[in-house]
Parts: structure tokens; sequence; C-alpha cells
């Protein structure tokens, strides 16, 4: 039987009393691996950090909604702190990491001090296990890795590091935030192939974030696909990627550069509001060749078009209709 590591159900983040992402349903079962797309502030960051426990360093808090990790309810009062559940049953690679290391400690102390954290007071082998980690992310010479300061080290190789602190703890669910967008191509190709191997040793589920669709054809088994603060279509990866139905992924679809690709690209026409800004109905309305009086009106609800899919899309319906004749 599977079993679900991740229930994210109608979650919406917080700001400053802003309103940043809402009504987030993700599931995400051991072992398997789920991809989050979209344009830039569409909120993929805020959902990742609120997956993690990791909003209140940046004053932000999940304000509805409830989040299940395994069997712990995160959202019940102050939850995530007492259980611990950070580094243990979920961690997160952050956006930018590879600015993230401390340029002044070496890589044997970022390893140790997160060992030794995650294993507070009991005595541990740190040195021994952070070798081990090294290891496993396929670094070679770790011996000499660990003696290495950050900026000794190749971006490929500082990712690598990174995500062997995000396993330091063996998660039930690694988050991985943009891993692979600061990279020049042959090591996003390596990173995303040592995220799915790590997957697979350690039953691990993953999410990865990316606004790359090749990157999130190559390594997800589902997509959500996100705009201004709300999840527009979820399902297989191959499926949302093969037959988009809401209009921002198959605009999203149309706008990406692939070689060998002869007709023009076709961006998204304007840019997503501002969160202040955000219209009462659809978000999308306002860029949408479909738009019509009643997706100005109110919020679409995602709604099942397929076995495993759902899309938030008032004229779904018409679109399919349409298909079919
Ligand atoms: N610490 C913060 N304080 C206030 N607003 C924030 C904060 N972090 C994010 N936001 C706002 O929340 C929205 C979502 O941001 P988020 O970083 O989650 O987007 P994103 O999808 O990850 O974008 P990108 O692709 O650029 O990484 C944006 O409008 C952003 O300006
Ligand atoms: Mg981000």
């Amino acid at each position: 039987m599977t079993e679900t590591i991740l229930h994210a159900s109608k979650i919406a983040i917080e700001i400053a009393g802003l309103e940043l992402v809402s009504d987030v349903d993700l599931e995400v079962d051991k072992g398997h691996s789920l991809g989050i797309v979209g344009e830039t502030g569409s909120g993929k960051s805020l959902t990742c950090r609120a997956l993690a426990g990791l909003l209140s360093p940046i004053g932000g808090r999940i304000s509805r909604g409830n989040l299940r990790l395994g069997r712990h309810d995160v959202t019940s009062p102050g939850a995530h702190g007492k259980e611990n559940l950070y580094g243990r049953v979920v961690s997160l690679v952050p956006q930018n990491s590879l600015t993230a290391l401390n340029p002044l400690m070496r890589i044997g102390t970022h390893l140790t001090e997160t060992i030794k954290a995650l294993n507070s007071g009991r005595i541990v082998q740190a040195k021994a296990r952070a070798i081990d980690l090294l290891e496993r992310v396929g670094l070679p010479n770790p011996e000499r890795i660990l003696s290495q300061y950050p900026h000794e080290l190749s971006g490929g190789m500082r990712q690598r590091v990174m995500i062997a602190l995000a396993i330091a703890g063996r998660p039930q669910l690694l988050i991985a935030d943009e891993p692979t967008t600061a990279l020049d191509v042959s090591v996003q190709k390596d990173i995303l192939e040592l995220l799915r191997r790590l997957s697979h040793e350690e039953n691990m589920a993953l999410i990865l974030v990316s606004h790359d669709l090749g990157v999130i054809a190559t390594a997800t088994q589902a997509v959500a696909v996100m705009y201004a603060g709300r999840i527009v279509e979820r399902g297989p990866t191959d499926t949302v990627l093969r037959q988009p139905r809401h209009p921002y992924t198959q605009a999203l679809l149309r706008a990406r550069p692939t070689i060998g690709r002869t007709g023009r690209l076709i961006g998204i026409l304007g840019a997503p509001a501002s969160p202040e800004a955000w219209p009462i109905g659809c978000r999308f309305a306002s860029r949408c060749p479909h738009v019509e009086s009643r997706c100005k009106a109110k919020v679409p609800a995602l709604e099942k078009t397929g076995a495993e899919k759902v899309v938030a899309c008032h004229r779904v319906k018409e679109h399919l209709a349409l298909e079919l004749e």
C-alpha cells in the first residue's frame, strides 16, 4: 500500500497580513516525485517553505488549511517546532543555495555541525557520517573536501554539499527549490540524476521546483502548475505537459524555447499582477485568450478533468467538449 508522506489541504500563506498563496492542495506518496512550476512570484518558494515549516524566519505563517507530514499534523498549534520534523521528516534545499554556505566555514564544519544538531544529545561519529554523506552525493575524495572552503568548490560540487546537508537527517521528503537553475546544462543533468538516485535509494519523496518544464518533465511523476499564488492545474507530469488544459499551462508550453523549434515563440501577454492587486476572480483572466465575464467574477475551483488531473478554469469543460468534436 502506498504511504502518503505529504498531505496539504487548502493551505494559505500570509506575510504581514497579506495572503500570498491560497488554497494549495498537494499530496506526495513515499518515494514519489512532484514538480512545482510557475512564473516568478507565483508562490513556489513560499509553498516550499510552508511545507518545510520554515515560514517563521521570514515572518510568514500558514494562515488557513491543513498540513500533514507523515503521521504528524503540522498545522495543529506549535506542532512543527515541537515535533522537530525539520531535517528528519522534511528537508529543504533552498533557492539560491549555492551562496548559502558560510564562506568562512570549512565544508567539514558545515556537515558536522548539522549532523550534531540532528543528533542532539547523542554521541555520533560526525566525521565518519560526513564522509559517508559526501560519498552518497557522489563527491570524490571526501576527506579532502571536508577541509575545503565553499569558494574552493565548483557550483555543482557546492550544490551536492547542500544536498548532503539536506539529507543528513534521512528525511522522508526532500524539497529542492530550483536546485539546477544557476548551473550549466551538463551539471544540471548530474544534479537531477543525483536527486533521482537518492530518492530511489532512500525511498525518499521529492518535491522539485523549477521554472524549466524540461527539468520537470525529466525528473517528476506529477506536477502542480502555480499562477499568482494558486495552483491552476495538477496531475501526472506526462498528461499535464502533453495535454495541458489550463490556458496558463498552455501558454507556458508555447513560450518554451526548444532546440530545433522553427516556429515563433509565443510569449505570455502582459505580466502577473502583484499580490496587492490580485483580482476577485481568476487571477489569469487579464492575460487569458479565453476570458469571459464569469472569469472576472469568481475564482474557479480545481475541478477533475481526468483520472488524476485537476484544473481551475471556468471554461475547461468547453475546451474539452471542443476537443472531442
Ligand atoms: N519575505 C517576503 N516578504 C514579503 N513578500 C514576500 C516574501 N517572500 C516572497 N514574497 C512575495 O510572495 C510572492 C511569492 O513569492 P515566491 O518567492 O514564493 O515566488 P516564486 O514562485 O518562488 O518566484 P521565483 O520563480 O522568482 O523564485 C511574491 O509576490 C513575493 O514578492
Ligand atoms: Mg522561488
